[in-house]
């Protein structure tokens, strides 16, 4: 028996990086899990399959976030696909699909900013809107933010901005829904190796100079925030509520005095 058994999750970029370890995490605990991507296919066929070969349920849905209709097309997937295994109504959204920006507040365009906003902020906003009439009483909504909030970086400037409006989601909900016992909790990874980080951690030197800004020493795996998601999403999570929680084996918290 899996803590999630006869659960339902929408895992939004679930396809790939942390949001498909996030998928596989959550199904392996039973939950039947739909696994929403934008271009890549294959990945998202890939994830479908890893579920099902560790003997759980996923099914995949396209939408492009940032195309207009976005939105309808994803919970037209979803409930279609929700039908087609037996299922209605969602227990648990995951909020992960984001894109990244490393301008500085010179070189940040109006298109790239505008592009952040819908892809990190907007859509993340309507998906909850529309996912709530779905959504059961002791529901759990998880949204993907950022250390980088807290972590003063001048060449990310739009990306920490979407982040954080994410993260201001989190407590006013939580107490609009609680009564119905859905938590809303904020995730906030540091760096963690994935396709999104995959330019600049390929370099030894960046690598070498994170691991020593990070007091567990090493960088971030999916895995090590996905446990936190499947965490906030059992029922062991169900007393944390309207919280942001730093998942970064303690980046930058300050010198480290001991190497
Ligand atoms: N990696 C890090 O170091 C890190 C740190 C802190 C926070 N985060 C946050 O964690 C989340 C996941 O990051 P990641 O590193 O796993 O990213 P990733 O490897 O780049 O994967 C991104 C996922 O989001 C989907 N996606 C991206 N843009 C989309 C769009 N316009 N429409 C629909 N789907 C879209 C992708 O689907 P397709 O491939 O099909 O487009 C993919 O499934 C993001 O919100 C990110 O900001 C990441």
């Amino acid at each position: 028996m899996g803590e999630l058994d006869g659960r339902t999750a929408l895992v939004t970029g679930g396809s790939r990086g942390i949001g498909r370890a996030v998928a596989l995490r959550l199904a392996a605990e039973g939950a039947l899990v739909a696994v929403h991507y934008g271009d890549d296919d294959a990945a998202a066929a890939e994830t479908v399959a890893l579920i099902g070969k560790a003997g759980g349920r996923a099914f995949a849905v396209r939408a492009r976030f940032g195309e207009s209709g976005a939105v309808d097309s994803l919970f037209e997937g979803l409930t279609a696909g929700l039908a087609d295994h037996g299922a209605d109504g969602l227990d648990i959204l995951v909020n992960n699909a984001g894109i990244h920006s490393a301008s500085s507040i010179g070189q940040l365009t109006e298109e790239e900013w505008e592009r952040l906003l819908t892809v990190n902020v907007s859509t993340p906003v309507f998906v909850i809107q529309r996912a709530l009439p779905l959504l059961r009483d002791g529901g759990r909504i998880v949204n993907m933010g950022s250390a980088a909030t807290r972590i003063a970086n001048h060449l990310q400037i739009g990306y920490t901005v979407t982040k954080a409006a994410l993260a201001a989601l989190g407590p006013s909900l939580a107490n609009e829904l609680g009564r119905r016992g859905i938590t809303v909790n904020t995730v906030e990874p540091g760096v963690v190796l994935t396709g999104m980080t995959a330019g600049w951690t390929a370099a030894p030197e960046a690598m070498a100079g994170l691991e020593s800004i990070t007091a567990l020493g090493r960088i971030g795996e999916p895995e090590d925030v996905a446990d936190v998601v499947g965490f906030l999403v059992g029922p062991q999570g169900r007393w944390v509520t309207g919280q942001s929680i730093d998942v970064s084996g303690g980046t930058y918290l300050g010198p480290i005095v001991n190497r």
